[in-house]
């Protein structure tokens, strides 16, 4: 049993910037090969060059996750370039700040189509394809800590994040058998252009006055000191994507320095 990651062929959604550009990078740098995948095909592209240029092994895709033949094309590729698919990180998501009477029937369905339905698309591929290999293969899908809690003013999202768990341990349940191990992340306050996005809806909103006071407010009781930087959910993706992690599945591990207890 090792915890490495060497030679594996390895998918990371939304991996143009942010924590998904964090955990490819830290896969990348412990010598897995990557498929950087994002709606910003710039982006991804970019970040793949730059894994390149330092010894790395990395393709840039563009994919949109709610469209099921952009995610076919995106692992059709990672298949291309390194003959088969070991791991997924369904990790793009998005995020909105909206005070829960004003939620409209549109945000619901946008945050909703992204962070829950494109997660449904990308397991679903994924384990198509870790079938046809003849079976096992890794699924880390991006939940967060408004998975396990309910945050106003974010409640659709939270809804999104609880429905991510939810369909990891229901198809943990049923790939069990075909030894594909599927579980979450639950990242906490990541210093992003998400939470740059959060921090500015609080504003808008006007349930904040200043700049950065959402963000600050919320990491303010994170007992390890300080808000969570991306590189921070490195070392449990790599520990979910490799085979150290054999006999774990349907499982989300809260990384967030001391906020959740659940
Ligand atoms: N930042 C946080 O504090 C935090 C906390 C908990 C969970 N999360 C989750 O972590 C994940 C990454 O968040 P982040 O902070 O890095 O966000 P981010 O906005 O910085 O990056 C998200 C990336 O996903 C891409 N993306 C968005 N929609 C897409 C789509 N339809 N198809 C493909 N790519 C798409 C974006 O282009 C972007 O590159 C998300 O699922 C988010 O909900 C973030």
């Amino acid at each position: 049993m090792t915890n490495s990651v060497k030679d594996l062929s390895i998918i990371v959604t939304g991996a143009g910037r942010g924590i998904g550009e964090a955990i490819a990078r830290g896969l990348a740098g412990a010598g897995a090969k990557l498929t950087i995948a994002d709606i910003d095909e710039g982006n991804a592209k970019s970040v793949a060059k730059s894994i390149c240029d330092k010894g790395g092994h990395a393709i840039g895709v563009r994919v949109d996750v709610i469209e099921r033949a952009s995610v076919k094309k995106m692992i059709a590729a990672a298949v291309e370039a390194y003959g088969r698919l070991d791991a997924i990180f369904n990790n793009a998501g998005i995020a909105q700040v909206r005070k829960f009477l004003d939620i409209t029937e549109a945000d619901w369905k946008r945050v909703m189509d992204v962070n829950g339905l494109g997660v449904l698309i990308g397991m679903q591929e994924a384990i198509k394809q870790f079938i046809t290999q003849g079976g096992g293969g890794k699924i880390i899908n991006t939940a967060s800590i408004a998975g396990k809690q309910g945050y106003e003013p974010l409640a659709h999202y939270s809804a999104s994040k609880f429905g991510v768990i939810g369909l990891t341990q229901a198809a943990a349940r049923a790939f069990g058998a075909q030894k594909i191990n599927i579980n979450a992340i639950c990242p906490g306050v990541v210093a992003t252009d998400m939470w740059k996005l959060i921090d500015k809806g609080f504003k808008d909103e006007g349930l904040t006055k200043r700049e950065n006071e959402a963000f600050e407010t919320l990491s303010a009781g994170i007992l390890l000191g300080r808000p969570s930087a991306s590189d921070d959910l490195v070392g449990v993706s790599e520990f979910l994507a490799s085979s150290g992690s054999d006999y774990v599945t349907g499982q989300s591990f809260v990384v967030d320095g001391g906020m959740v207890f659940i």
